[in-house]
Order: C-alpha cells, then sequence, then structure tokens
C-alpha cells in the first residue's frame, strides 16, 4: 500500500504540470487548501460522475484530472473492495464491461456466479482479485459511442490515489465517493482485523484528513460527500464521522440493498424526516422526479420541493450530453437541460458525466 502511495505522489506531481508551478516547491504547498481557489457554493455543485467519463475511461486518474481542468467542484467516485481488501475506485462488481478481463488468458478459470442486490450475475468480480492482479488489467469506455482511443491504456486506481488526486489539484476540489453494494463487499471480502467494510471506507477517509460537518470551516479545505444507496451503511457511519452524507435513491421497481425498502417509503415525508438526522440530502435518479412518458417529460413529482421542506439537498444523476440520453423536451440541448433543472426544478447539485458542459454553462448563465 504504501508503495502505491509513493508512486501515485510522483506520478500526480508529473502530472499536476500548472504552467506556473514550481517544480522544487515542496508538496505540502501544493496540500495548502488556505492556499488555493475555494470550493464555489453560490451555486450548484458541478459533480464530475466518475470523472470526465464521457471523453475518457471512467474512474481513472485521466478522466479525474480532465474533470478538475474542466471546473468539477467535485470528483465523483464508486468504491469497491479488492479480494486482499484495498479499496479501489470501480463501478460494477464484476470487470467484463470496462475491462480487457476477457481476453486474459491467466484469469479464464476466475469467472464466477453471485447474486448481486437480488439478481443473479456471470463474469469476473472485483472480489476475486487482489490489487496486484486488478493493477494488471487495463480499463477501456464503457460505451460504444463514446471514444475508444484509450482502451487499455489506463488503470484502475485505489481510494488513496484518487484522494490524492483531489488533495493534490491545483483548487480545492471536493471528493463524492459511493459505498458500492455493501452487502455484496462484506459478504466476500473479510479483512484480518475483522472491520467491515463501511470502517474501512471511513477510516481512509480520516487518514487524509476528511471530517468534519457540512459548510465547516474543515470541510471548505477538504470538501466531502459519502454517498451510498443503503440507508443502514449511512446510519452505522455517522457514527464514525460527522462528515455530510447523501442518500442515493434507485428507480422506483428497485428496492434498498439493505433495508428492502421500496422507492415509495424511503421518499415519504416520514421516511425523509428520519433519515434527515443522518444525512443532508438525497441523490434521486432524475428520471424518477421527472418521471418521463415517451422520451417527454411528464410532469414533476413533488420530491425536491418535499425534500427542500426538509432542507435536504437534493443532487439527481445522471446528466449526459449525448441525444439517446436527452428528452425530446430539450431539442438535442444538453445546455437546456441543465436550464430546465437548475432554474425551474432548483436542484444543488447535478452528476454529470460532461463536467466541462456544465461548467460551461454555469459560467456563461453567471455572466448574464
Ligand atoms: C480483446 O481481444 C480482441 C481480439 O484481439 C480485440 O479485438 C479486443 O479489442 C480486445 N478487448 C479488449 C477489451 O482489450
Ligand atoms: C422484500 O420485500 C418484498 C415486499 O414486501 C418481499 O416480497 C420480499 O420477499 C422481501 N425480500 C426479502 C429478501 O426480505
Amino acid at each position: 500500500m504504501a508503495a502505491f502511495w509513493l508512486i501515485s505522489i510522483v506520478v500526480l506531481l508529473l502530472f499536476s504540470g500548472e504552467s506556473d508551478a514550481n517544480p522544487a516547491a515542496p508538496p505540502q504547498n501544493q496540500l495548502d487548501a488556505t492556499k488555493k481557489k475555494p470550493l464555489q457554493t453560490f451555486r450548484p455543485y458541478n459533480i464530475a460522475h466518475r470523472g470526465s467519463n464521457g471523453e475518457l475511461p471512467e474512474e481513472t486518474t485521466e478522466a479525474y484530472l480532465r474533470a478538475i481542468e474542466e471546473g468539477a467542484d467535485f470528483i465523483e467516485t464508486d468504491i469497491l473492495a479488492t479480494k486482499d481488501g484495498h479499496l479501489i475506485c470501480f463501478h460494477d462488481v464484476f470487470l467484463d464491461a470496462t475491462t480487457d478481463v476477457a481476453n486474459r488468458t491467466e484469469f479464464a478459470d476466475r469467472k464466477r456466479t453471485y447474486e448481486v442486490e437480488r439478481q443473479i450475475g456471470t463474469g469476473w468480480f472485483v472480489v476475486d482479485f487482489t490489487l496486484r492482479e486488478l493493477k494488471s488489467l487495463r480499463v477501456k469506455q464503457r460505451y460504444s459511442f463514446r471514444d475508444q482511443q484509450y482502451n487499455g491504456k489506463y488503470q484502475i486506481i485505489t481510494f488513496d490515489e484518487y484522494i490524492l488526486i483531489a488533495l493534490y489539484a491545483n483548487r480545492v476540489v471536493g471528493i463524492y465517493p459511493e459505498l458500492k453494494n455493501p452487502i455484496f463487499i462484506n459478504q466476500h471480502v473479510k479483512w484480518s482485523d475483522g472491520k467491515k467494510f463501511e470502517d474501512k471506507f471511513v477510516e481512509t477517509l480520516l487518514k487524509y484528513g476528511y471530517k468534519g460537518e457540512y459548510m465547516s470551516e474543515h470541510w471548505l479545505k477538504q470538501p466531502l460527500f459519502i454517498q451510498s444507496f443503503a440507508p443502514s451503511s449511512l446510519i452505522y457511519m455517522s457514527h464514525m464521522t460527522n462528515s455530510p452524507k447523501i442518500l442515493l435513491i434507485d428507480d422506483t421497481t428497485v428496492r434498498t440493498q439493505d433495508t428492502n425498502q421500496s422507492y415509495y417509503e424511503i421518499t415519504s415525508d416520514s421516511y425523509l424526516a428520519f433519515i434527515r438526522k443522518y444525512v443532508v440530502g438525497i441523490g434521486p435518479w432524475k428520471d424518477t422526479i421527472i418521471p418521463p412518458i415517451n422520451n417527454y417529460l411528464g410532469p414533476p413529482t413533488d420530491l425536491v420541493e418535499r425534500a427542500h421542506s426538509l432542507n435536504l439537498q437534493v443532487h439527481p444523476y445522471t446528466f449526459r450530453n449525448e441525444n439517446l440520453f436527452l428528452h425530446f423536451d430539450f431539442h438535442q440541448d444538453p445546455y437546456l437541460e441543465y436550464e430546465y433543472w437548475i432554474d425551474e426544478i432548483g436542484v444543488d447539485g447535478l452528476f454529470t458525466d460532461f463536467t466541462g458542459s456544465l461548467h460551461r454553462f454555469q459560467e456563461w448563465t453567471a455572466i448574464a
């Protein structure tokens, strides 16, 4: 682990090439948040979903550096655990969709069938690979209609490496890690010290100095939102850290992985009033806030209004530029979609695959 740390620091120093940066400057200058441009807090947050993954393979150093360059307020990631207990940034519990694992003959016998969140799946699962093995894989773009030229070039990164990217950025950039599939991870990965996935996740954040309530002085230096679809994990972690948490909310047909609650239960007034003791906001799928009809927006639900009346933020996911993701109301124009969600619906943060587009929209409309 220490070796990965050092390598990442060196790599990040090489990559953090601001033209006016002094290469001899000691690293602590790059880490001193008081000397950096602060996080903007006057407009909805630009949350770079899996980095700038509209352009580069998701959750890689390159995708995160691009997102920072393009104006992200937060870089977003998904945390999973390896067979040997390391925390990594990776979205799927299986490796098939975004790595070259299927082509690697040495791992041919590693294919398994598991139940994940009440669904049976067959593939190569991250929990059956050590960190060293995962580092030997190369990642690729998830969608065939996005740029394929970076396939095979980049590696999976660790939670530590991801945090260092944010800490070494030339302005204050927040992190927004998701504790991914905690039920599945705790079933398959055991730590020698008897700790759970949630413990390891929070310990990593504390190790790098992430702490403090939303908008506290310390939070503004190292902004963090912890996110999860599992309410019991968020409640558990709230006993270990006071960092702000976001409850993710899935499609209306999906029950929570841990408490087996329906969408309607967890978005009820009484549940929101309960979970508000543990979270500062919710992260719903945008099509559940405004269910589309024949790819046109239907009438908006009152979820945003109800959440706001309880002082809960709303950070919907996921905004994507491509035509196939844009409802017809927006005339194939992603800027119109941002205008609608920011100005009409009034959300507090947006998970986007195209941080650069959201940033430009917010800059243009700030001048107007
Ligand atoms: C796997 O190998 C095939 C055949 O060489 C190649 O076309 C494909 O791009 C490879 N896939 C990955 C993800 O590397
Ligand atoms: C979850 O709740 C649904 C609806 O009440 C029920 O049908 C299902 O059996 C429950 N699943 C588990 C694993 O408890």
